[in-house]
């Protein structure tokens, strides 16, 4: 029997239009049967890393958000590239959660998906992503990649969908590839 598995979404958009939201809340209608995958709680509920704040206790919604990702058979980062980087609000939560005993990255499969105007869908954002995954022993999948470019032509901005269907499919398989990663196939 086929293991099932479930994933949760780390968005790195604060925005209430986000393309980035936009392929996130797209996913679970893109997964594989088998697959569940879930919403963490919004970077933006996060205060920004202070070690003095960590020392007086640790924030509720960094707790919460590592427990949801120890208990999650896999991570999906789905962001946007700020100035060739990672938006600082996703490093933020990067940086909390880094420091939180059972740190949540170690050995846990990611999967990282990006969205922009541009053509390249946020692709130096991704690399410099891997770099502190590195640093965090996560399991990063590589291949295939998800950037999705000229995103704003890809999707109903008034309905929040995502509507180019070469992109759901890609995603879509991108998903699946990812499953069979995780279940070390
Ligand atoms: C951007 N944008 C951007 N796009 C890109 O492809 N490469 C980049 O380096 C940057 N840099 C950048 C910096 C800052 C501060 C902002 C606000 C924007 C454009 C960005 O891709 C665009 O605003 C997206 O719409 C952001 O993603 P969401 O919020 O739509 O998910």
């Amino acid at each position: 029997m086929t293991q099932s598995l479930t994933f949760v979404t780390l968005l790195g958009s604060l925005r209430k239009g986000s393309y980035n939201g936009i392929v996130a809340r797209a996913l679970p209608g893109l997964a594989p049967e088998g697959v569940t995958i879930a919403p963490l709680g919004s970077v933006g509920d996060l205060p920004h890393y202070d070690a003095d704040l960590q020392a007086a206790g640790w924030p509720a919604p960094v707790t919460a958000m590592a427990e949801a990702m120890r208990a999650a058979d896999g991570i999906i980062i789905v962001s946007p590239e700020y100035n060739y980087s990672v938006p600082g609000v996703l490093k933020n939560a990067i940086d909390w959660l880094s420091r939180q005993p059972e740190q949540p990255f170690k050995g846990k499969p990611v999967l990282i998906q990006s969205a922009s105007p541009g053509v390249l869908g946020g692709a130096r954002m991704q690399y410099h992503l891997r770099q502190s995954l590195v640093f965090l022993d996560a399991r990063v999948f590589n291949v295939p990649e998800v950037m999705v470019g000229a995103a704003h032509t890809k999707v109903d901005e008034a309905t929040g969908a995502l509507t180019d269907q070469g992109t759901r499919d890609f995603i879509a398989k991108q998903i699946a590839a990812f499953a069979d990663f995780v279940r070390g196939r």
